[in-house]
């Protein structure tokens, strides 16, 4: 949530900004603001709504600097009004900050610096940042130190940048200070770059450093130094970047979503190519960085996650448990963190996790590894905070996710749960069957047949898109696929969509079918085929419509589906993979088709940084 950006050495910084800012706007769009320094002091441009309402601004009145920050804002405290939109600057003006995070004690600090005559312009809880460290500036003229000073008294999560007014040419800085959310560190020759993640910086710089909770950082044109809060220095890796800058473009599609639709095929077989030795029968997943004696050791799991993620651990839990013999607990992040849970060092706790900075998800974790649990994650973020507590990660190669609907995040941690499925198997001294994992390696071609069929779903759309309501059911391992088809659609179309196991209908959910309520179905494979045709029985028997997607030639669903959505076989297991691609087509045509921005939902945001 909110993206932040900063820049410091000698080129114009105010394109530098808002090319970062576009490609973090999808952490947040409710308003949008930078702030340069230059011979003048500060001069900001700031304007409510999504990134280009800022660039028309500062096309109309431009500003020039060499050093300056940016942020994109997913409204917290305060509307989604200019006034409320960063860099805030102090009553002084001294500083402007941008800050991505929660200040929970901002109400007793406003009131104490009220008390001593700072006012106040906003309704954030980021102005008593800036006024903090105005007065600290008071006290003394070192940033770094102001902001030490400034930190010690804040209580909450954030990740914050600041420059000043009044720096001449010899102190040209940004000082930024990190709890909780993310902030990485570009280092440049003779530049420094500062964001909220590494998408806006691939352009610029491949060498990052990501700071670590408690640090404060300074940057300049000559370098980074980083400290701790009693201004001790800290040493902190430089690591590679290996994402390529195109990953982040749209590449001729439309939007970023259809792109990373289609992208599947190849990041699903990115993630599991040399991690499978065909010919062995094996998985090779030493990577994972935890010993196969100690995953021999485990006897449960606790795996944790929000979202789309959340659903993908509900396909986990069925593979695990069918072929690793492990039973598996699956929870939300931001319920498993306040409940008590049993715990032991016979618990592996699997953080699953598309950006690795969900505030929920990684308290969670937090929670199960104070609890004594060994602690792994499945990720797409290499170097995000949930690699970085985590005792073992499994990355999902699905590359920079931009649209907020996830779509390859998810079938890429699908093939992640497969494979770390048949490791814990391995470990346990069980074989693997070698058609398990013959049948991983047809998955992308799979995947590319389901996505064949693109120009039909689109026609489906057209047919659909009007509905008010939609019912979404699975079964099984399909039930988790249902729910998130259902989320698809709500976020991108608006329109109210309910997942739901199939069996559960006639307990509650078949008062609402008529002949106005679309249902959505998953029908595939054998163990619940028959079942599902007698659910999809009872909804036509009360005039409901069905869109079924399937495996069987049509016939086989006799006359209770109105609209098939074919797909290839591929086995139980790994048929979810392929199932989603046509509810993922679905909820993007309506999406599109109702005029929505399906990149960027209405109050949606990527990360979601906050709690
Ligand atoms: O980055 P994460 O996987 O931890 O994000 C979890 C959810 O916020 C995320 O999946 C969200 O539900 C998406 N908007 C789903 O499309």
């Amino acid at each position: 949530m909110c993206g932040i950006v900063g820049y410091v050495g000698p080129r114009e910084v105010v394109p530098l900004l808002l090319d970062g800012l576009k490609r973090l706007e999808y952490r947040g769009y409710d308003s949008a603001g930078v702030a340069v320094v230059n011979g003048e002091g500060l001069q900001t441009a700031r304007a409510e709504g999504k990134l280009e309402e800022l660039v028309r601004k500062i096309a109309q009145s431009p500003l020039r600097g060499s050093f300056g920050l940016g942020h994109t804002r997913w409204a917290t405290h305060g509307r989604p009004i200019e006034r409320n939109a960063h860099p805030i600057v102090d009553a002084k003006k001294r500083v402007a900050v941008i800050h991505n995070g929660i200040i929970e004690n901002f109400n007793e600090l406003k009131q104490e610096l009220r008390a001593g005559g700072w006012s106040f312009a906003t309704d954030t809880d980021t102005e008593v940042i800036a006024n903090l460290v105005s007065l600290e500036l008071e006290r003394q003229p070192d940033l770094l130190a102001a902001v030490r000073a400034a930190v010690s008294r804040l209580e909450g999560h954030y990740a914050f940048a600041i420059v000043r007014g009044d720096a001449d040419e010899a102190c040209r800085e940004i000082v930024a200070a990190r709890q909780g959310p993310p902030l990485v560190l570009g280092l440049g020759d003779g530049e420094q770059f500062l964001a909220s993640d590494p998408t806006a910086l691939v352009n610029y710089t491949r060498q990052v450093v990501y700071l670590e909770n408690g640090d404060i950082a300074r940057l300049d044109r000559d370098g980074l130094e980083v400290v701790d809060r009693e201004g001790n220095p800290l040493k902190r890796a430089v690591r590679q970047l290996s994402w390529d800058p195109g990953q982040a473009e749209k590449g001729g599609y439309k939007h970023f979503m259809i792109k990373e639709i289609h992208e599947q095929p190849r990041v699903v077989q990115e993630t599991f190519s040399g991690r499978v030795d065909f010919e062995r029968g094996r998985i090779e997943l030493e990577e994972l960085g935890i010993a196969p004696e100690r995953l021999a050791g485990i006897e449960r799991l606790h795996v944790l996650a929000c979202g789309t993620s959340w659903h993908a651990a509900l396909v986990g839990k069925f593979l695990i448990e069918e072929l690793a013999r492990l039973p598996v607990e699956v929870d939300y992040g931001s319920e498993y963190r306040y409940r008590d849970p049993i715990v032991d060092d016979k618990v592996l706790a699997v953080g699953v996790s598309q950006s690795g900075e969900t505030a929920d998800t990684l308290s969670a974790m937090e929670a199960a590894k104070e609890r004594g649990s060994l602690l792994a994650c499945i990720c797409n973020v290499p170097g995000s905070q949930a690699t970085r507590i985590s005792e073992g990660t499994l990355i999902t190669h699905a590359g920079p996710e931009i649209g907020v609907a996830s779509t390859k995040a998810f079938t890429t941690q699908l093939v992640a749960f497969y494979l770390l499925a048949l490791y814990l198997r391995q470990c346990r001294g069980e074989a693997i069957d070698g058609a398990l994992l013959k049948t991983l390696s047809h998955v992308p071609q799979a995947i590319q047949d389901a996505l064949d069929q693109e120009r039909a779903i689109e026609e489906m759309a057209r047919r659909w898109f009007r509905a008010g309501d939609f019912l979404y059911l699975g079964r099984g391992i399909n039930y988790p696929i249902a729910l998130e088809g259902a989320l698809k659609l709500k976020e991108i179309s608006y329109i109210h969509a309910e997942g739901y196991p199939a069996g559960e209908m006639k307990h509650g959910p078949i008062a609402l079918i008529d002949e106005d309520l679309p249902v959505v179905a998953v029908a595939t494979g054998h163990r619940v085929f028959d079942k599902m045709l007698s659910n999809l029985q009872e909804v036509k028997a009360r005039d409901g419509k069905t869109l079924v997607v399937t495996d069987r030639p049509r016939a086989d669903l006799g006359d209770v589906a109105d609209e098939v959505m074919t797909v290839p076989s591929v086995g139980e297991l790994l048929q979810p993979i392929v199932n989603v691609i046509p509810l993922q087509l679905l909820a993007y045509h309506v999406g599109v088709r109702r005029g929505a921005d399906v990149d960027q939902p209405r109050n949606l945001a990527k990360s979601v940084t906050v709690e």
